[in-house]
């Protein structure tokens, strides 16, 4: 695989890749945010190390090449607002599966929806992966719009699949297949 992180511009936003010293936008706009992580479904940072240590790491990843990990900006003020990435990918069944994150303050902008239009669009022209899948809780309305307001499918639902916050989540499976981009 040749291509990994590349910068994609689009109408509002700047896709690129993570430097070291974004842990600071990141924890502020959203990493220390306990809305968008309980949607996302990952731990929320309690100190900004957490966060400096993991965007460190991530940097690091870029050295292979088939990582695909964007930080998003926007266009105009330079400021990170959020991360689209592939989180996990199988390239035997050409399949892959995408996570994002918005900061509350920049949410119901359209720049969720901006972000996975021109990922998916970007992972499909590399013609490893036909498929590309998501996964949110049920009740995370924003993120079920913004994955219909860019075509996917709803697949199904996986009932009581998770625990957050000791409360039980079911999770709604989403893909989009090559043809239907
Ligand atoms: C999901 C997420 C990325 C969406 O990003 P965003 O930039 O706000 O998305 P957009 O502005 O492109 O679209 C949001 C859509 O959801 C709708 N929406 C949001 N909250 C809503 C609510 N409570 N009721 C009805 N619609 C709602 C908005 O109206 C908009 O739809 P529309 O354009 O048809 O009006 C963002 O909310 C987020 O990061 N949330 C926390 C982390 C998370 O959930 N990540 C996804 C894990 S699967």
């Amino acid at each position: 695989m040749k291509n990994g992180t590349k910068r994609i511009i689009t109408d509002n936003l700047i896709l690129r890749k993570f430097k070291e010293d974004d842990y600071q936008e990141m924890y502020d706009n959203w990493a220390s945010n306990a809305n968008v992580a309980n949607n996302a479904g990952w731990p929320v940072h309690k100190k900004i190390e957490s966060t400096k240590k993991l965007v460190k790491m991530w940097v690091d990843e870029y050295k292979n090449e088939n990582v695909f990990n964007w930080i998003i900006t926007l266009k105009d003020s330079n400021k990170a607002i959020g991360s689209i990435t592939v989180v996990s990918k199988d390239l035997n069944n050409r399949v892959c599966e995408i996570g994002y994150n918005i900061g509350e303050d920049f949410w119901n902008k359209g720049y969720g929806t901006e972000a996975i239009k021109n990922v998916i669009k970007y992972l499909f022209s590399l013609n490893i992966f036909d498929v590309i899948t998501a996964a949110c809780f049920d009740d995370n309305i924003a993120s079920k719009r913004v994955l219909e307001k860019n075509n996917f499918t709803k697949e199904g639902l996986l009932r009581n699949r998770v625990i957050i916050n000791s409360q039980k989540k079911s999770l709604l499976q989403f893909s989009i297949v090559k043809e239907e981009l």
